[in-house]
């Protein structure tokens, strides 16, 4: 049957999403799948509709194609999808019910607190300490986020992340060194360190610079890899997460791991971590598009 690959979309997301869409599109081709490219900006879901796909393979981030409301839309057409369901969509793409979730399992994530516009700043320092992170609680790809070392960068990193969000959080700030572990069907991939020279792995460093360092194998002993694969299984699992994913996780100067985030439809463009992980297990691109694509039958 036809396959739609829906891409692009409305979210701040969406010029990762048509790279992400261009390369699953062209793996589904080269594979021989009956495929066509839907980008639900341009005619919504009755346009989808009319398409009368089979199966759809998600490569939309953010808002509208990874919260939970487009795998809802599905459902009732009663059209089968990739990756996660409902449920875990929706929690996925909100950090702070990723957490929330996280916690009430006892896995290990940093400690947030909600921001208002009328925050005690100075209570938000007293608890999380400086420097800390001000996310908007919805959003991907960094945009948005602030790593903040004052009262006065706090107040202003709230105010940017609300232009993305009308939730935001801030959360504590884990020196260390940054993994992402990327879960395929059944299988864990090997882990990867990324390491940005001299900055932080903000959307610049994750889809335009050439500086960014993508450690694969991450470095960590045997154990301690093995380790961090089950914890984020674990993180994934705890949310309900099905198909494939990544999760985002820091390692402190104590050689602790904290759970970050959890993405349920990871980039796919030629940046992006997934894809470097499964090369490395030796899956190649278009192997790995297919296996995501088949996990849907199931
Ligand atoms: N939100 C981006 C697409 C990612 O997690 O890869
Ligand atoms: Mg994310």
């Amino acid at each position: 049957g036809r396959v739609a690959v829906l891409y692009g979309g409305e979210s701040a997301e969406r010029e990762v999403s048509l790279r992400s869409g261009a390369a699953v599109l062209g793996a589904l081709e080269r594979s021989g799948v009956d495929v066509i490219g839907y980008d639900p900006a341009d005619g919504g879901l009755v346009g989808l509709e009319a398409l009368a796909p089979d199966r759809v393979f998600i490569a939309l981030h953010g808002r509208g194609g990874e919260d939970g409301t487009l795998q809802g839309a599905l459902e009732l057409l009663g059209i089968p999808y990739t990756g996660s369901g409902v449920l875990a969509s929706a929690l996925g793409l909100d950090k702070r019910l990723t957490k929330q979730v996280w916690q009430s399992v006892g896995l290990p994530t940093p400690e947030s607190l909600m921001l208002e516009p009328d925050a005690d700043w100075d209570d938000v320092i007293a608890r999380l300490g400086l420097p800390l992170i001000v996310k908007p609680v919805h959003e991907g790809s960094t945009l948005g986020i602030g790593i903040v070392d004052s009262r006065e960068a706090l107040v202003a990193a709230y105010r940017d992340a609300a232009r993305y969000d009308a939730r935001v959080m801030a959360e504590r700030f884990i020196a260390g060194e940054e993994y992402t572990v990327s879960l395929l069907n059944e299988t864990v991939l090997p882990a990867i360190r990324v390491e940005v020279p001299g900055g932080f792995y903000d959307y610049d460093a994750k889809y335009i610079s050439n500086d960014t360092l993508y450690h694969l194998p991450c470095g960590l002993a045997a154990h301690e890899e093995a380790e961090l694969g089950e914890l984020c299984r674990q993180a994934f699992d705890a949310i309900g997460g099905e198909g494939w994913g990544r999760v985002d996780v820091m390692r402190d100067a104590d050689g602790r791991f904290w759970l970050i985030e959890v993405n349920t439809s990871p980039g796919m463009t030629d940046h992006s971590l997934v894809p470097q992980a499964a090369a490395h297990a030796g899956i190649d691109f278009d192997t790995l598009v297919c296996r995501i694509l088949a996990a849907t039958l199931t």
